[in-house]
């Protein structure tokens, strides 16, 4: 679990630094940074409440960045099985391709078509939007807890059967068995308990519902995960390690990243985003790149 903090190695870390010293960002060297970054990870790590804390607050600051067609935030996937034919996507979703492979990767798993479906840290609502609007489900509900992304999302995506709802992964504001699918991108990372969550998910799951997950984890924090799967009453159909297809997006996707990163961030903040978006040489790139931390994707249902 605490290796999801190598994601932060900049970002959220740096979100409870904001405040407090923006001079180090400015006048800092990166080697500075790193060490003093890599200090309030293994702080942050140890302490769940001050996590959840942390990546509140930080993705409450960044639903204040009002980028047009910001609408994900996750590392995409590419397929790199030459076999399979591209996925088919209107024009203005191109630019999103990396995410939605993930989206389609991780939701496409089953028929979400006439389902109910609930996802978990919805995020900038861009991968709840291709879900409805692709894979045509009767509905779907985006919960997230940064009240401010939940605005932002029920104002900019207009679509039908889809909302968006402020709520926690870890205490869901919904009944027993009210959902036929609860989907999860890149989110529980984090979360103060994932067992918790899954706990959370599998009580708002009908029985035979499913379950489906993607996020990253160190090596050595992916047994315990699956063990909570089965903890919450749920049974893994599908596992899939998917990190050479998120390190291949992670590079599709560097310039771009890189480009706007340069266009939209504040200067002091920028090695802060760049290590959060994931580019080139960043903690997170390097650890996904070196197997010190593994990307997966699984497929579970709540036991009948
Ligand atoms: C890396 S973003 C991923 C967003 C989206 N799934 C995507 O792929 O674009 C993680 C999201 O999880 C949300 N999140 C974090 N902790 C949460 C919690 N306890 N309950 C609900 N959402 C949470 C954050 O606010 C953020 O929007």
């Amino acid at each position: 679990m605490g290796s999801a903090w190598h994601k932060c190695a900049g970002l959220h870390k740096a979100a409870s630094l904001i405040d407090i010293d923006r001079t180090f960002f400015v006048s800092g060297g990166a080697k500075a940074q790193g060490r003093m970054l890599k200090l309030l990870v293994s702080v942050i790590e140890k302490r769940p409440a001050l996590r959840r804390r942390v990546w509140q607050f930080w993705y409450q600051h960044l639903a204040g960045y009002r980028i047009s067609n910001w609408t994900f935030m996750n590392y995409g996937y590419v397929c790199r099985n030459d076999a399979h034919s591209p996925l088919l996507l209107d024009q203005s979703d191109e630019s999103d391709r990396c995410c939605i492979q993930l989206y389609h990767r991780v939701a496409g798993a089953v028929d979400l078509e006439n389902q109910t479906v609930l996802e978990v840290g919805s995020g900038r609502g861009g991968g709840a939007s291709y879900v409805t609007r692709y894979l045509k489900p009767t509905s779907l509900t985006g919960i997230d807890f940064s009240g401010k992304v939940v605005e932002l999302c029920n104002r900019t995506h207009r679509v039908e059967n889809l909302t968006f709802v402020q709520g926690d992964a870890e205490a869901l504001p919904f009944d027993n068995a009210s959902f036929d699918a609860v989907v999860n991108v890149e989110s529980s990372h984090c979360y103060g308990s994932v067992p918790d969550f899954l706990k959370e998910a599998a009580r708002v799951l009908r029985p035979g519902g499913q379950f489906l997950f993607a996020d990253f984890r160190s090596p050595h924090d992916i047994e315990p995960l699956k063990q909570s799967f089965d903890d919450a009453g749920m049974t893994l159909l599908d596992e899939e390690d998917i990190s050479a297809n998120v390190v291949q997006a992670m590079e599709w996707e560097d310039e771009r990243k890189c480009s706007l990163i340069q266009k939209h961030i504040p200067g002091w903040l920028c090695s802060v985003f760049r290590q959060f978006a994931g580019v080139q040489d960043s903690t997170v790139f390097n650890s996904f790149k070196n197997g010190s931390l593994k990307y997966v994707r699984f497929v579970a249902t709540k036991s009948v």
